[in-house]
Order: C-alpha cells, then structure tokens, then sequence
C-alpha cells in the first residue's frame, strides 16, 4: 500500500466505493432514513462508537422471509444497550417495524440484519456525555452460510490464549470485539476453525462469536454459567428444544455448570451455538479427538431440531409483513438494573 499525499474526487470515492453487492439496504438514525447507496452506508467519524468502542450491536437472520428469533435479537440488544447507559430514543416496537420495514424495502427473503446503536457523534472525546444522542445504524446486507465440510466431518478448535471481556460482563454485545478477533487469530495460528475461551480457573467459557455446550459421556448436556458468557439466543433456544431430545433419550438431562477442560476433553460432543450455523460439531479440541471424532447424535439431533424451526415454527417466526409488528416482551430480568446500578456506582 502507498500512502499516497493527494485529494480524492468524489467520483473516485463513489467508483471504489459501489463495488460488491453484499450490501442491500442501510439505515441511519444519523442520516434520517435508509439508503441504497453504498456511498452513503458510512458512520460518522465522531460518532464514539468509532473512536472509543462505545456501543452495542446485534444481528437476526431473516431465511425465506421470515426472521428468525427476531423478539430474543431485540431484547438482548436493549439489554447490551441499557448495560453501559445507553438509552436508546427508540422502543422495542420501533426497532422491530423498522427491521420488518426494512426487509421489505431490500426486497430479498435472505439476509442478516445488523444493528448497532451508538453512545452518539459530537466529539472525539472518550466522555459519552459529549456525545449527542444515541444513533441507530442498520445493515441488511448478505447473509454467508457456513461452509459445509462443519456439518459433515465437523471443526477444530483449540483454547484461547486471549481471556474475554476482562471489564465489561460477557453478557454486554459491544462494538469492542478485540478479544474475541485475538481468540479468531489464536485459531488461524493454530491451524483450527475456532478458538474457545477459558476462565481464569481453566473452564471453557464460549467461543469468539458462538456459545459452547458439552455432552459427557454420562449423556449431560452441560453449559457454563450464564454470568460468564453472552446470552446466546441460539442456545437459549436449545434449552427450549432439549426436553424434547431427554424425552426421546438422546441426551440424558441438562446442567448449568463449570465445565473444566478435562472434561471438554473427554467430552462425548462438543456443541458450538449461533446465528449463523444454529448448531455445528467440534471434532478435535486441542489436538484431542472427542468422542469418535465425528459429528455425534446430539449434534444431529439439535441441527435437525432448528432446520424444522426456522422452516416451519410460527412461534419463533417473523414474518416479512407489516402484520408482524407487536410489541416485543422485554422482560424484568433482561432490564438488568444490577449492572446498571453497578455502572452508575
Ligand atoms: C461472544 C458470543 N457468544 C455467543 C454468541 C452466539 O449468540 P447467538 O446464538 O445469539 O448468535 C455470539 C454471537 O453473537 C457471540 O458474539
């Protein structure tokens, strides 16, 4: 790259900037509306949530029209939000007609949205009280599967160097991914598809951008503890699901617990969560071969379980119709008032 000493014309910005189609549609509270434009898909640079990393963010699928867990994405966005202070000037309500609008407007049936809202442009200070008002920022941009070969022959993993979120509880979704890119660059170094975090105690937390379960070999589906992880929606989804996978003797109960490394070793499964693959199977972990070093029946279960749920289950379904639009329950334990009340201390 040269560092090159000249003014750039604005037809040259709009010729290098409307390559690539991934994205669709984007909205800015700071702009006043959605665009097509990719010339206009930018955040302003005083805005903190550039400079200083403050604020939070989410992302819901939309598949065949429909988005999937929208209500859970719009819950925890407000949690994440309320969490470090930000108050954002727009309700629950708000926010789900504008995805809805918003989809509609793109004209796609396949995409990820992603939301962030900022502490506020205003100042290129680290004090948020400088910053205006909070600003929302949409993307409806191109949604990339996860490659195959995950769900036929499953994933490497390995354990992070890098600790996670060392001030800011792992439940809080900011902008300051660091940790979790440094955990993603652990894995690459290592030749492994992904990294999983660890506890200053040596049990294994969550991976960089998806949350980690655990089948003994007793059959327990084991999670970590709540407090030390983000609360995923796809795993929440799947302590939904999991009943029925007891009932039909798959896995033999579940457990919140601390789950040391050993016995990720001697794991049966090891399950990775998220939005963009639902449920994918890690096959070796550090090096170590878990069960027969293939995706085991529980992985199988689950991938079945969410593939009929994201085709086909009205209850976690939003459809792409201005009908969908209701209140989103947010409920008392998600307005976190212990982490505000800690913040404000
Ligand atoms: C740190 C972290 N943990 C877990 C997850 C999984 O959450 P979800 O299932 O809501 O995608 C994500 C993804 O957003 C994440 O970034």
């Amino acid at each position: 790259m040269s560092l090159d000493f000249r003014e750039v014309k604005l037809s040259e910005a709009q010729e290098r900037l409307q390559g690539g189609d991934d994205f669709f549609l984007y909205y800015s509270s700071f702009l006043g509306g959605y665009t097509r434009d990719r010339l206009l898909m930018s955040v302003p640079i005083d805005d903190h949530i550039v400079h200083r990393g403050d604020g939070v963010f989410d992302n819901a699928l939309c598949v065949n029209g429909n988005y999937y867990l929208l209500d859970q994405h719009i819950e925890r966005f407000f949690f994440s939000a309320n969490a470090i202070g930000i108050e954002p000037p727009f309700s629950t309500d708000d926010l789900k007609r504008l995805l809805i609008q918003l989809g509609i407007a793109a004209g796609r049936k396949d995409f990820i949205a992603r939301f962030f809202v900022s502490r506020g442009h205003g100042s290129m200070s680290v004090y948020p009280h400088e910053a205006i008002s909070p600003n929302l920022y949409v993307l409806i941009g191109k949604f990339s599967p996860a490659p195959e070969r995950y769900f036929k022959t499953g994933l490497t993993a390995v354990t992070s160097p890098t600790k996670m979120h060392p001030p800011i509880s792992p439940q809080v979704k900011s902008v300051d991914y660091l940790s979790n890119a440094l955990m993603e660059l652990s894995a690459k170094g290592n030749g492994a598809d992904a990294a999983i975090g660890v506890d200053n105690s040596g049990n294994i937390t969550e991976g960089s951008n998806k949350n980690v379960a655990v089948v003994g070999k007793d059959g327990i589906l084991r999670i970590p503890p709540p407090e030390k992880i983000l609360r995923g929606t796809t795993l929440a989804r799947a302590m939904e699901m999991s009943p029925e996978l007891v009932k039909k003797k798959v896995i033999s109960g579940v457990r919140t617990e601390n789950i040391p490394l050993p016995d990720a070793y001697n794991a049966a499964e090891i399950l990775f969560f998220s939005t963009s693959f639902f449920c994918a199977p890690v096959v070796k972990y550090d090096g170590r071969t878990i069960g027969d070093g293939k995706p085991g029946k529980v992985w199988k279960a689950f991938h079945d379980l969410f593939n009929k749920d994201v085709k086909s289950n009205k209850k976690v379904l939003t459809p792409l119709e201005v009908t969908s639009i209701r209140q989103v329950p947010i409920s008392k334990q998600n307005q976190n008032p212990n982490l505000i009340a800690k913040l404000k201390r």
